[in-house]
């Protein structure tokens, strides 16, 4: 079961980073004439009529105000609409509201402040946490120079300066394996034939299974989408991946994905309310249908009707003990299969994922900064991943972000050459 890898490919207590070579100069020959926003719808501007959270549109920290009804009935301009033709829409359920709502641009091209102000004012998500996702989407799948991103598929076009982005190409959110990765709660896995192709949508079957395996750790006839019954969901689309997906990868960024499910009972009930079957169902999109094969359609992901945003900003430090809880309910092993059919543990002498497993007494400090230093410093195990090496520029975008933010945490932080 355990690989033992001739090299440590996470240090991830002490960091030293590789040295690596500065990419070529992604804009050798800007043109003052182009204009970034061309091709680019902006999200509709929050007014001071409705204020939601009082984040602006200047990415800075709004002032945490919860309890909002959002979006305000009389706010026309973020009424759910579908999105229009030609729109992004991808992987991830809450930027798809968001764009549906107009608090990020419906086409689903959007920038790194209409993300941080977006999150805040939607779902009362802390600066911290909203900086945090806003840069690993713009990082890792957008543009760094004009802070775009598809939340989508491939829209270079549109998010890059001069069409061309650092990596060549900007994927959008539908990228794999730098943020959308394998064993999601509601999409198929990226390699599967049964895909058809789109590993991206959602998978009607998929949010029926994880329904039913909430229903047996809540209640068969009101199931709660909760901590409990997620965990346990996790670890189910764990199992069926390492046995479905001969490319199965589960590197240490999949804690993301557990972040992920904690937002299905911290984020999505309306304030004071209850992660329940309606509100999950509306926020997925999902369509109860008894004449379909899994029980569901699907339909554009929106904001239930006359709901109100969590009291109290939901912060990076809540969300590593959301995602440490959600772990060691049901805890399975960092890794991959391999070409020989094994699915192969991560293997570290230090630190805090031993022999594929997160350390049982690490805190949720100690987990917060392991996001960190899996994010900042890009050590991925390459003999399990083809994941791509960052070039130094997205690095120092990545750690010029976080690194004011997960400073007062305590965390040892990264400065790149
Ligand atoms: C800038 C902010 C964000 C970015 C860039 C982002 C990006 C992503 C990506 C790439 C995934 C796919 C992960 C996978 O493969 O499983 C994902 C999943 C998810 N995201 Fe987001 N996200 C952001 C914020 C949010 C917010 C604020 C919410 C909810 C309020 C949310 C809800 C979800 C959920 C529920 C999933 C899991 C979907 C599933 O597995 O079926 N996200 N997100
Ligand atoms: C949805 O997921 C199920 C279960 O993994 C799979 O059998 C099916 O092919 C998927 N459908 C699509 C359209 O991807
Ligand atoms: C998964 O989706 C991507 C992006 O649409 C596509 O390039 C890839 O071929 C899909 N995978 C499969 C197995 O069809
Ligand atoms: C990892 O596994 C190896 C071999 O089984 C063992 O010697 C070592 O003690 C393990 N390390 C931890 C931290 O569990």
């Amino acid at each position: 079961m355990h690989l033992f890898l001739p090299f440590l490919p996470l240090v991830l207590a002490f960091p030293t980073l590789t040295p690596r070579s500065p990419s070529p100069n992604p804009n050798p020959n800007p043109n003052p004439n182009v204009n970034p926003n061309v091709n680019r719808r902006a999200a509709a501007p929050i007014t001071s009529q409705f204020p939601y959270s009082g984040a602006k549109s200047n990415g800075l920290p709004g002032l945490g105000i919860g309890n909002v009804l959002v979006p305000n009935p009389a706010d026309t301009a973020h009424a759910f609409q579908p999105p229009p033709p030609g729109a992004q829409r991808g992987p991830c359920p809450g930027m798809n509201a968001l764009a549906n709502h107009g608090f990020i641009s419906r086409d689903g091209i959007t920038t790194f402040d209409e993300l941080v102000q977006a999150q805040q004012n939607v779902f009362n998500v802390g600066y911290d946490l909203a900086v945090l996702l806003a840069t690993l989407g713009v990082g890792l799948d957008g543009d760094i120079v004009t802070g775009k991103l598809s939340i989508g598929g491939d829209a270079t076009s549109k998010t890059a300066l001069l069409g061309l982005g650092l990596l060549g190409k900007e994927g959008g959110l539908d990228t794999h394996n730098t943020f959308e990765a394998d064993a999601s709660l509601t999409r198929s896995d990226f390699f599967l034939p049964t895909s058809n192709g789109d590993n991206h949508s959602f998978n009607s079957t998929l949010f029926s299974m994880m329904t039913s395996t909430v229903s047996t750790t809540s209640s068969p006839s009101a199931p709660l989408y909760d901590l409990k019954g997620l965990s346990l969901y996790r670890a189910q689309r764990w199992s069926q991946s390492v046995a479905e997906n001969p490319n199965f990868y589960f590197g240490p960024k999949a804690l993301l994905l557990y972040g992920a499910a904690t937002f299905l009972y911290e984020l999505y009930p309306t304030n004071g309310g209850l992660p329940d079957k309606s509100t999950i169902s509306t926020f997925f999109g999902a369509v109860p249908s008894p004449s379909s094969p899994s029980g569901y359609t699907s339909q554009p992901e929106r904001i239930p009707p006359n709901w109100f945003s969590r009291s109290t900003p939901y912060t990076i430090p809540d969300v590593a003990i959301q995602i440490l809880e959600m772990y060691t309910g049901n805890p399975v092993l960092f890794g991959g299969n391999t070409a020989d059919g094994h699915f192969d543990a991560i293997f570290t002498s230090d630190g805090l994922i031993n022999n594929g497993s997160l350390s049982a007494d690490i805190t949720g400090t100690q987990l917060a900064c392991l996001i960190y230093q899996i994010v900042a410093t890009d050590e991925t195990p390459d003999s399990l991943s083809n994941v791509l090496k960052l070039p130094i520029e997205i690095l120092n975008f990545i750690t010029g972000k976080l690194n004011p933010i997960f400073e007062p945490l305590g965390c040892p932080l990264n400065t790149n050459p």
